[in-house]
């Protein structure tokens, strides 16, 4: 299954996309992730893109598809992935259509957008919390780890995304309502999207997404543990 997931900063797409890795055997493709694992390397790539995410604006299209080409190439993703994240942009999204037909006749199967409205966005940004160590994901209030700071699978420091300070997030969210709109309308016209509810709990949102993807979904998790 080829499935992407759209929403606003902190809708859930990275929650949901670990969830949803297990059950469909397909893996995470975080655009976002890839991009913090070159700053911490260090990379020219990694520091190039530090200055946009700072501000909480776009990296440009070259250094984010460069990334994306590499990882999607990789054996694991050969029968198919989650992005998460990406496309942000209709450029971005021709050129991964692009990128797909390139070496068989592949394409998305679809595309979920998580709407969650800005009030709750800002609630679930201010609380979240990743493990250093694995990427765990925690939220405060509505996820707590059962040590403040440390993670319950791997006992990793917790830390706080630097990009989820509250100004950047404003510009997260502006850029998001800038950007959205004519992506969702192109996935739209291709007869891709589906556009979910993303309040309530994880688990109840990945039902919705689940009942989204149809009779493909079905098979892919059967058998597999929730
Ligand atoms: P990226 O890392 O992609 O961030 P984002 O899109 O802003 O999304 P987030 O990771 O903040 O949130 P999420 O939707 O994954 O929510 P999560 O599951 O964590 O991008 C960061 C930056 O990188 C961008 O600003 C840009 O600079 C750059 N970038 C990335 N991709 C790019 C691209 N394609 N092109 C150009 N630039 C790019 O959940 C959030 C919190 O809520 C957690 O604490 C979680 O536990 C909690 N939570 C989740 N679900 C629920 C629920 N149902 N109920 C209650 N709490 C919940």
């Amino acid at each position: 299954m080829r499935l992407v997931l759209l929403g606003p900063p902190g809708a859930g797409k990275g929650t949901q996309a670990r969830m949803l890795e297990k059950r469909l055997g397909v893996p995470q493709v975080a655009s976002g992730d890839l991009l913090r694992t070159a700053v911490r390397k260090k990379s020219a790539l990694g520091l190039e893109a530090k200055r946009y995410m700072d501000k909480g604006a776009l990296v440009p299209d070259d250094l984010v598809l460069k990334l994306i080409e590499e990882r999607l190439s990789q054996p694991d993703a050969a029968s198919g992935f989650i992005l998460d994240g990406f496309p942000r942009t209709v450029a971005q999204a021709e050129t991964l259509s692009t990128m797909l037909k390139t070496g068989g006749p592949r394409q998305l199967d679809k595309v979920i957008a998580i709407m969650v409205p800005d009030e709750e966005i800002v609630k679930r940004i201010s609380g979240r919390r990743t493990c250093k160590n694995c990427g765990a994901m925690y939220h405060l209030i509505y996820d707590p780890p059962r040590n403040q700071n440390l993670c319950n699978s791997c006992n990793g420091e917790l830390y706080q995304r630097d990009d989820d300070a509250e100004d950047t997030v404003r510009m997260r969210l502006d850029v998001y309502a800038a950007t959205m709109r004519p992506l969702l309308e192109y996935y739209e016209r291709a007869g891709l999207l589906k556009q979910i509810d993303g309040i309530g709990r994880p688990e109840k949102i990945q039902q919705r997404i689940l009942e989204a993807l149809g009779p493909a979904a079905a098979a892919a998790v059967k058998g597999k543990p929730a």
